[in-house]
């Protein structure tokens, strides 16, 4: 399995629940940081620098960490992660599409992933995805994540700005790559609290 924004919220829950369920994961992240915090707490099998490799390199790091191809790719990127993972998947493969983090400040339309008719050659499923269409499992995903998290099986990373009026710093920072983990702004705190 390969995740994109791997280190992120999303990414990073996404990487444990995987491999909480047996899967061989691979992920992707924008610093070295971030890719040691992925290999040596997360305990991902395979990860990557998409910065420093290039964005037309990330086709060989996938093959690297999934010689024998992709089962199912949890895109949090789209893009050049999108069109390399295509490249990489297996027949009958499935591509959750949970987000495209690397499109959301494009000014012109993008051009989309080259290598589509890979998807019939390979029958491909490629599905959006919306958490809130799963409010159902909503009760169920709290216990069994209170389990984990009572149990210490789960990591993750908060980067916490003070104050409203850091806000807007702070939600474009996400497309910078300038917090580790969720972005919280902390407001409304009284003086006797700090
Ligand atoms: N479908 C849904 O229901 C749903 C719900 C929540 C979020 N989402 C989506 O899920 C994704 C992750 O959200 P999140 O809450 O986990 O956010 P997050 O904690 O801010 O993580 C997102 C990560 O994306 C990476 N990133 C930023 N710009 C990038 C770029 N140009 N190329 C590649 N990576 C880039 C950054 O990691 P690095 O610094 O390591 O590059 C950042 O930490 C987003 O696309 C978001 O829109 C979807």
């Amino acid at each position: 399995m390969f995740i994109s924004a791997a280190s992120g919220a999303v990414g990073s829950i996404a990487c444990q629940i995987a491999k909480i369920k047996g899967c061989h994961v691979v992920g992707s992240a924008g610093s070295e940081e971030n890719v040691e915090w992925l290999l040596d707490d997360v305990k991902v099998d395979y990860a990557f620098n998409y910065k420093t490799v290039g964005e037309n390199n990330i086709s060989s790091e996938l093959k690297m960490g999934c010689p024998e191809g992709i089962d199912l790719y949890f895109d949090n990127v789209g893009g050049k992660h999108l069109e390399a993972t295509i490249d990489n998947m297996k027949a009958l493969g499935r591509i959750v599409l949970c987000g495209m983090i690397s499109q959301y400040n494009n000014t012109i339309p993008p051009i989309g992933p080259s290598n589509l008719f890979l998807a019939v050659t390979n029958r491909i499923r490629l599905e959006g995805f919306i958490v809130r269409d799963h409010y159902d499992l909503l009760t169920e995903f709290h216990s069994s994540m209170t389990k984990l998290i009572n149990e210490g099986k789960t990591k993750w990373k908060e980067t916490i700005a003070e104050g409203l009026e850091n806000a807007p710093r702070a939600f474009i920072g996400l497309f910078k790559g300038e917090n580790f983990g969720k972005m919280i702004i902390k407001v409304g705190q009284s003086s006797d609290e700090k």
